[in-house]
């Protein structure tokens, strides 16, 4: 905690814009060490605090414990950010209720289904969430695509479309077979193909919606 405190505060002296973090719940279960860098954060200026209740040793297993998230929240008056396992638009309302907290981060559930944030929106709005169509996920997965390997360079980007893919078609009909062929793209052109004939293989099958 003391190395804690004399990063954030150096941090805090360096920059003028808006300073948050990113938390997990500590070493062990007991959310102890969230709460006490969450309130050493809070002394020192930091702006804004986001927690994800799992523990270090953790990784991705398990739930995030968002009781963790109550408790910081009830500790510190800053804003505090909810994350961990926002599956579906509805979670992000559960969470906010639930904990308390003032905003929710989404992490692995936006790669497959960027729409997650206008979706959430639309639930705040006390809107419906749209329906999505089989045509609008293989249209963000291609754009995806695209901008990865504009940004990235093919071969960076094809490397990465390895996995990241695959979290598109979580759910779907035969996305395993889709998650296996992909597992050595090294072309865009050859990633466009795969999706496509991926994509006619389900509308075959008379699919439209998700
Ligand atoms: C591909 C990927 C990259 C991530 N990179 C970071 C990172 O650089 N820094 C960080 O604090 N968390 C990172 N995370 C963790 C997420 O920010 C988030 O805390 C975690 O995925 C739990 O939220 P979720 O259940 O909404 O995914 C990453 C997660 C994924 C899946």
């Amino acid at each position: 905690p003391k190395r804690a405190e004399k990063l954030l505060k150096a941090v805090r002296r360096a920059v003028k814009i808006p300073l948050t973090i990113k938390i997990r719940s500590g070493w062990d279960k007991s959310g102890s060490q969230a709460i006490k860098l969450a309130e050493i954060a809070h002394s020192c200026g930091i702006d804004a605090i986001a927690v994800h209740p799992r523990t270090a040793s953790q990784g991705f297993r398990g739930m995030s414990n968002w009781s963790i998230i109550s408790e910081v929240k009830k500790k510190v008056s800053i804003p505090v950010i909810g994350n961990g396992d926002i599956v579906k638009p509805e979670d992000a309302l559960r969470m906010l209720s639930e904990t308390g907290c003032n905003a929710v981060m989404i992490g692995r559930a936006a790669i497959g289904n960027p729409s997650i944030f206008s979706d959430v929106l639309a639930l705040f709005r006390g809107e419906d969430v749209p329906q999505k169509s089989l045509c609008d996920r293989f249209d963000r997965m291609i754009k995806y695509l695209k901008d990865s390997v504009e940004y990235l360079g093919e071969k960076q980007a094809c490397f990465m479309m390895r996995s990241r893919l695959g979290w598109f078609v979580k759910g779907m009909r035969f996305s395993s077979s889709f998650r296996e062929s992909i597992k050595h793209v090294s072309s865009e052109e050859q990633a466009l193909e795969l999706i496509r004939s991926y994509q006619d293989m389900l509308m075959q099958t008379g699919q439209t919606n998700l």
